[in-house]
């Protein structure tokens, strides 16, 4: 090949990352092929001695740029190491399967610890949550001050749908944890080889079974692309808020210093650029998300190398959402919250208007439109209203004083307080701190049966790689 057609067709970046994959699939294949007697006890010890060499001596032992790929250079070192017989170890297998096969081991690690930082986060935003379900501040719509809240309904709110992210990671990784190896290059083989035994092997759940489909699709990874952008559009808007409240606008936190870079000219300056790049780095994860949309796009079956093209992009996505993850925890774990300065901000822009409304027409019985147009008269001076102020509306819109129905300046006085909005929100779902505390309660089982679930995926992968490494090692004796 042409210089620089060998470096334009390799695929060097994402072959790195899925090196320790290809052993493993290697190891299992090999296994797989002495059990079923299609190559000799004798050759499998001898390949699988070397395959254990070639893993311990690392991806720089391999070199893979002066290959196709990493499955060549790792194929060429064996047989460099062992001879012709290293050449039985690609019987009834091909790239095409292999590669696939690959990158879902590759990336079935990545979901899960991707799933545990996840979370990490989820664990972080509760126990904050957990000490400011008293800690008021103005909840805001269209950036308006709308309704008081706390800021632990807020945190909780975020802890949400960082839960359903991680749902989301769950349910692409049933897609990502089956097994495309024995497809070969589309058409599966005329060996007899058993393809449930590498399945199970590598920890695999099941398998990939049509061998075109196993060697075509790289829908789970445009399922995985899909979760880690939706995670990420989250990260972002918690990343945007944090940016906001710690301008000296809002000044509803401080970030820590750890995470805050200053300005090479403004001595004054604590920039949040971390966050800033959780922003950036999320434009970065659509864009990596719409390319493998476009590769795979209108692909004719089965295996076409434009696939390899797909691979870079979901290594680049997956380590910018982890990334992102650890960041944003690191910033919740250490900044300072103002609470004194998120309270004094329900004073401003009258945010009890929707609570008197509602007394109005409990006390009053008149329709809730009608003490909406009474309050929202009465919300233009920017001031909270006396029953005086609101019996001259009334008169005026219809007819009536609302003193004669039953308001008092004590109800009113009780609708505009604060901690009354909140207090009475008690309802599922709502800012009442006995209300949040329970949701958070309830969260942390969740939390503590999600981290049971990701043992339990991890430990099945590690039982199964034990165990084929230990009939590697019986077998590499033999
Ligand atoms: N490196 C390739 C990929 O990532 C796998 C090799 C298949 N190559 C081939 N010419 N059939 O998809």
């Amino acid at each position: 090949m042409d210089k620089e057609v060998a470096k334009f067709t390799s695929s060097i970046e994402a072959d790195q990352w899925m090196f320790k994959a290809d052993v493993l699939v290697d190891k299992a294949h090999v296994v797989m092929l002495c059990e079923q007697g299609i190559i000799s006890k004798d050759d499998c010890s001898v390949i699988l001695k070397a395959l254990d060499v070639i893993e311990k001596n690392g991806v720089a032992s391999v070199n893979i740029s002066t290959h196709e790929d990493v499955h060549m250079a790792i194929e060429s070192k064996l047989i460099e190491l062992v001879g012709e017989v290293g050449g039985r170890m690609h019987s009834g297998k091909s790239r095409n399967d292999e590669v696939a096969t690959c990158i879902r081991i590759a990336i079935r690690d990545e979901l899960l610890e991707l799933m545990c930082e996840l979370v990490g986060l989820r664990q972080t935003l509760l126990s904050l949550a957990g000490k400011h379900t008293k800690t008021i501040m103005p909840g805001f719509t269209h950036m308006q001050h709308a309704q008081p809240t706390t800021f632990a309904h807020h945190l909780i709110a975020h802890a949400d749908a960082f839960e359903r992210d991680f749902d989301r990671l769950v349910d692409a990784y049933v897609r990502v944890n089956l097994c495309p190896l024995g497809a070969a290059a589309l058409a599966s083989t005329g060996f007899p080889i058993n393809r449930e035994r590498t399945a199970q092997l590598l920890g695999f759940d099941d398998l990939i079974e049509n061998s075109m489909d196993a060697v075509s699709t790289r829908d789970f990874v445009i399922e995985c692309m899909a979760a880690f952008a939706n995670t990420m559009v989250d990260l972002s808007r918690i990343a945007e808020e944090f940016i906001l409240w710690s301008t000296p606008e809002f000044d509803f936190i401080e970030l820590d210093d750890r995470y805050a870079s200053t300005s090479s000219i403004m001595p004054q300056k604590k920039n949040p650029d971390v966050l800033e790049l959780v922003r950036a780095k999320t434009g970065s994860v659509y864009g990596d998300t719409m390319s493998a949309l476009a590769i795979c796009k209108a692909l004719p079956y089965s295996y076409n190398i434009d696939l390899q093209e797909v691979t870079p992009h979901l290594l680049k996505a997956v380590e910018n959402t982890r990334a992102s993850v650890r960041i944003i925890t690191g910033v919740v774990d250490t900044m300072q919250v103002k609470s004194d300065v998120m309270a004094a901000a329900t004073e401003v822009g009258f945010i009890t208007a929707t609570e008197l409304a509602d007394t109005i027409v409990r006390v009053a019985k008149i329709p809730f439109r009608t003490a909406h147009r009474i309050v929202g008269a009465l919300a233009r001076s920017g001031e909270k209203p006396t029953v005086e102020q609101i019996d001259v509306v009334a008169k005026k819109m219809i007819g009536k004083r609302l003193s004669d129905m039953g308001l008092t300046q004590e109800i009113v006085d009780e609708a505009l307080d604060i901690e009354q909005n909140i207090r009475v929100r008690s309802i599922r779902g709502g800012p009442s701190p006995d209300e949040c505390e329970r949701m958070i309660k309830e969260r942390k089982k969740n939390i503590a049966s999600d981290a049971k679930l990701l043992k339990q995926k991890a430990d099945k992968i590690n039982v199964a790689l034990k165990q084929l490494n230990a009939i590697v090692r019986s077998g590499a004796q033999k």
